[in-house]
């Protein structure tokens, strides 16, 4: 019998990349919002989060992939949109995303702003669209998104509460809300779009927790070693702006040790689960090892 595990990346991908598009398309937008949507969501990007929402809910017991779609790319829409407001002048002001100008670089700030909007709005409308636990999977997204959002106003603005006042502290804060929130929140959907019982849910949620953060950890390396056409965004930013990284609060060696100690906690939490969950594994030892 030819099992989901089967299934391989390149027919997620696809099939991911064809429902963005019919997202958009579905809907009555103005031409230009449509454009810069398109623009923002489609031919580019590794697809991280819809691929975990997928992996994880092939792992949960789903057959198709088809279920588990409005799940993965409602978090892939939240994801677009938060990469169109972090690039705009006002946060981290970047001209190159995906290899390509930013969206406010191609349509303007107005435009860029209202198609980031759009992404966000049109994220809770296709996870509603969930044949099946839509509103819960809904407020994953909104929930999610929420906590993103806390998490890049830490990262540019500050103010952290009272009770996180070490330097470490405040990294761990930033990077699992402004990172792993998505992350985690794209794991936990994709196995609630499959009926996930609450322990599987529970150790997928830690995986996803483990992997969001692992995941900005890596972002922050790469930045200060990677070039920006590997990266097709700009590299070595975040020192210019003195943001708060992993390598300027750690070094870089022991950035690259927490990496370890994250993929095992990942792997960890993978434990319990049989060969279903080895997809996952492997995209826990991928994501440690990327060199973009
Ligand atoms: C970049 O995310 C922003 C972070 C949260 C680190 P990705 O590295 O997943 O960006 P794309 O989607 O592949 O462009
Ligand atoms: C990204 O953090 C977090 C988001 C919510 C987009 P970064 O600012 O480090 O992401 P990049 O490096 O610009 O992709
Ligand atoms: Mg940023
Ligand atoms: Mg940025
Ligand atoms: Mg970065």
């Amino acid at each position: 019998m030819k099992t989901a595990l089967h299934i391989d990346d390149a027919t997620i991908l696809a099939s991911v990349e064809t429902a963005l598009a019919a997202a958009i398309d579905a809907r009555n937008l103005a031409p230009r919002l449509a454009e810069a949507m398109r623009y923002a969501v489609l031919g580019g990007g590794k697809r991280v989060r819809p691929m975990l929402a997928v992996r994880c809910g092939l792992a949960a017991g789903a057959t198709d992939i088809e279920p588990l779609l409005p799940a993965a790319i409602a978090f892939e829409c939240i994801h677009a949109f938060s990469l169109v407001h972090d690039d705009l002048p006002a946060l981290d002001n970047d001209d190159l995303r995906r290899g390509r100008p930013t969206a406010h670089k191609a349509f303007g700030e107005a435009l860029a702003i209202l198609a980031g909007d759009g992404l966000q709005s049109l994220a809770i409308e296709v996870a509603l669209a969930s044949p099946r636990e839509p509103a819960r999977i809904a407020r994953e997204v909104a929930q999610a998104c929420t906590d993103m959002i806390t998490g890049q106003v830490l990262d540019t603005l500050g103010g952290f509460p009272e009770s996180c006042t070490q330097p470490a502290d405040r990294l761990a804060r930033i990077h699992e809300n402004k990172t792993g929130a998505l992350i985690r929140g794209a794991c936990r959907a994709g196995a609630i779009a499959a009926g996930a019982a609450p322990a599987l849910l529970d150790r997928l949620s830690a995986y996803g927790a483990a992997m969001g953060h692992m995941f900005q950890v890596v972002d922050d390396i790469l930045d200060e070693t990677q070039t920006s056409q590997t990266l097709g965004k700009s590299a070595g930013k975040d020192k210019a702006q003195g943001k708060t990284t992993y390598p300027a609060v750690h070094g870089m060696e022991r950035s690259r040790q927490f990496v370890q100690q994250l993929l095992q906690e990942a792997e960890r939490a993978l434990a319990p689960i049989g060969s279903e969950a080895d997809p996952l594994r492997a995209m826990a030892s991928a994501l440690a090892t990327r060199t973009h």
